[in-house]
């Protein structure tokens, strides 16, 4: 949520700062703006909407000495919070005459009153952001020393904040610090890049140190120094980035999106590879760091998410239920603190994250720490804050995930909680015969997804049905409800068609008044328990006239003939179905919103990494 670069080094940094916020635009794009520091002065661009605007407000800026001799600056990438997209509502704002520019990203959630105060003592804003109110603190704390002014502001900000400050006054040097919101700091060769994402730094290096919260670094050229609030030194380890800059890329696909969908055999490869042994019937989850006793002490399993990866945490809880007969439960990150859980010593907390960064995620995760239970992240983004904080976990090794809307990150998330259930019901009642036979079938999930790629033309050609759609139903029953959810959260998403999905079997209870010829219903049909019922569902649909997408089993004559369009999957169990049909409404989606012409990778008002509550 919002992009933060930063450089400072030999070269001119205005190139680097739109080369970062191009790899950060997915983040946010709804204003972008760099302020950049060239002798005694700072010069602020910005302009509403995406960074191409403001590459070309730039004109040839490569040929111009400004922007030729600043070699230290700062520059954002915007989720609208607090105010309209506006240029000026974008970042960087200013402060002291322009004397101090600054980028944030985050929510001050007291600036209503730090801004009062301070229009008191006469400072005069240009925007509705809560932003520009921390740029005016720190001008207002400024006596020649821009580490005691910014952390003197930042001890008195309620909120989130991952920010990148510089002062005219202090040539060759940029503060960054962070609270809630990421912050990496790249050590390049004579030169530092920051920013809230990798990918915006691994053009220029590998090597990389992640700020904690409360954190302030002061970066000059190739130099880091991390101080606390209180100005203590503190060591930060050094990281290395293992993901390509191929694998941030498009890569020949027309979308990031479509990419990932297309990855997703060898994602989940990687997710599961080395984590099972096949002779003994069950998963290798050190991350874990539990022992075979510890893992049958615990009473239940707490799964919590967001969006995706809640639903991925849906199919956690039935295989848990299923393999390992243990209270399993899904909670949505978001209520899970509001409401005092009744959670402790003996639950496993699986906190699920492809960003690590969901503000709401690690809310629960410190929420469950606190109250003593033993937290484990499941999370693709290597040293984000859930993998730190949770101090346990399972890497996803997903690759990076650029495109807003998730797709690869779920499926590896299922694949992942499929080894999590059979280690659990191996410790528990699970025969080894029975765990082999599920770890020959997690080993074969790549291998069906590939076949389900194969049927993207066809798909595409039953998109074209539904374009004109205003809405539809998703049904689907057991492991097959969260995969309805799933499909009607990428339509949505993507293809702005309203979308809702429910258990088949709730159908009756209400929703089945808002079928007619204009309510297409999407069933989850394929061969496995509940298959019948829904297909009963579907004749009642018919029976209103709605129009049917089913996903069914290869060959499954029976099925197809209660529908008007049908998505054949291969036939495979139904906990692994989940992955199976995920991918074919993947496409589904990607198809229905690329012919409406939507902005996949980029969709309206959304974000990737969901870092404010
Ligand atoms: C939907 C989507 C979101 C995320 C949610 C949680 O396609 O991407 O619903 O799943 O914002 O994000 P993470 O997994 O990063 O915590």
């Amino acid at each position: 949520m919002c992009g933060i670069v930063a450089y400072a080094g030999v070269r001119a940094a205005s190139p680097i700062l739109l080369q970062g916020l191009r790899k950060l635009e997915y983040r946010g794009y709804d204003s972008a703006g760099i302020a950049i520091h060239r002798g005694s002065a700072i010069e602020i661009y910005k302009q509403e909407g995406k960074v191409a605007n403001l590459v070309d407000s730039l004109g040839d800026y490569q040929n111009d000495l400004v922007h030729q001799q600043a070699h230290v600056g700062i520059a954002h990438t915007r989720w609208a919070t607090h105010g309209p997209p506006t240029q000026a509502n974008a970042h960087p704002h200013s402060a002291g005459d322009g004397r101090i520019a600054l980028v944030h990203n985050g929510i001050i959630e007291n600036y209503r009153s730090l801004k009062s105060k301070l229009e008191a003592q006469g400072h005069v804003f240009l925007s509705d952001t809560d932003s520009e109110v921390l740029a005016h603190l720190v001008d207002s704390h400024y006596e020649g020393d821009l580490f005691t002014a910014l952390s003197a502001a930042l001890k008195q900000v309620d909120g989130t904040y991952g920010v990148a400050c510089i002062c005219a006054d202090e040539a060759g040097k940029l503060l960054v610090a962070r609270r809630g919101s990421p912050i990496v700091i790249g050590l390049g060769d004579g030169e530092t890049i920051v920013a809230s994402d990798a990918s915006a730094i691994i053009s220029h290096t590998r090597q990389v140190i992640y700020l904690d919260d409360n954190d302030i670094a002061i970066v000059e050229e190739g130099k880091v120094d991390v101080r606390t609030l209180d100005a203590v030194p503190v060591q930060r380890d050094l990281a290395s980035i293992d993901w390509s800059e191929a694998a941030a890329g498009k890569g020949g696909y027309d979308h990031y999106m479509l990419k990932e969908i297309f990855e997703q055999p060898e994602a989940i490869r990687n997710a599961i590879r080395g984590r099972i042994d096949k002779d003994r019937g069950t998963a290798i989850l050190s991350g874990l760091g539990l022992s075979p006793r510890e893992l049958v002490d615990f009473q239940r399993l707490l799964i919590v998410g967001c969006g995706t990866s809640l639903n991925a945490g849906l199919v956690g809880e039935y295989a848990v239920e299923s393999f390992a007969a243990m209270l399993a439960e899904v909670e949505q990150a978001a209520e899970f603190r509001y409401r005092n859980p009744i959670v402790g010593s003996k639950d496993l907390v699986i906190a699920i994250s492809q960003s690590g960064e969901t503000a709401d995620t690690l809310a629960a995760v410190r929420e469950a720490i606190d109250k003593g239970a033993l937290v484990a992240g499941l999370v693709n983004v290597v040293g984000s804050t859930i993998a730190r904080e949770a101090g346990r976990g399972i890497y996803l090794h997903a690759g990076p995930e650029i495109s807003v809307a998730s797709t690869k990150a779920f499926t590896c998330q299922v694949s992942v909680l499929l080894l999590v259930a059979l280690k659990l019901a191996r410790g528990r009642r699970m025969s080894r015969d029975e765990g082999v036979k599920i770890t020959r079938e997690i080993l074969g999930i790549p291998a069906l997804v590939q076949q389900v790629l194969e049927k993207n033309d066809a798909i595409a050609k039953i998109a074209n049905n539904f374009i004109k759609c205003e809405h539809m139903f998703y049904i689907g029953r057991g492991y097959m409800y969260p995969v309805a959810l799933e499909g009607a959260l990428k339509m949505k998403e993507i293809s702005y068609i309203h979308a809702e999905a429910y258990n088949a079997a709730e159908l009756k209870h209400g929703p089945i008044a808002l079928l007619d010829g204009n309510m297409p219903v999407v069933a989850l049909m394929n061969r496995g328990p509940g298959q019948e019922k829904t297909v009963g569902n579907v004749e009642e649909c018919r029976a209103r006239k709605a129009p049917v997408l089913g996903v069914i089993t290869e060959g499954d004559e029976e099925a197809k003939v209660a529908c008007d369009w049908t998505i054949e999957v291969p036939d495979c169990p139904h906990y692994i179905a989940t992955i199976v049909c995920t991918v074919a409404l993947q496409l589904f989606s990607y198809h229905v919103a690329r012919l409406r012409g939507c902005s996949i990778d980029q969709p309206r008002n959304l974000a990737k990494s969901v870092t404010v509550e």
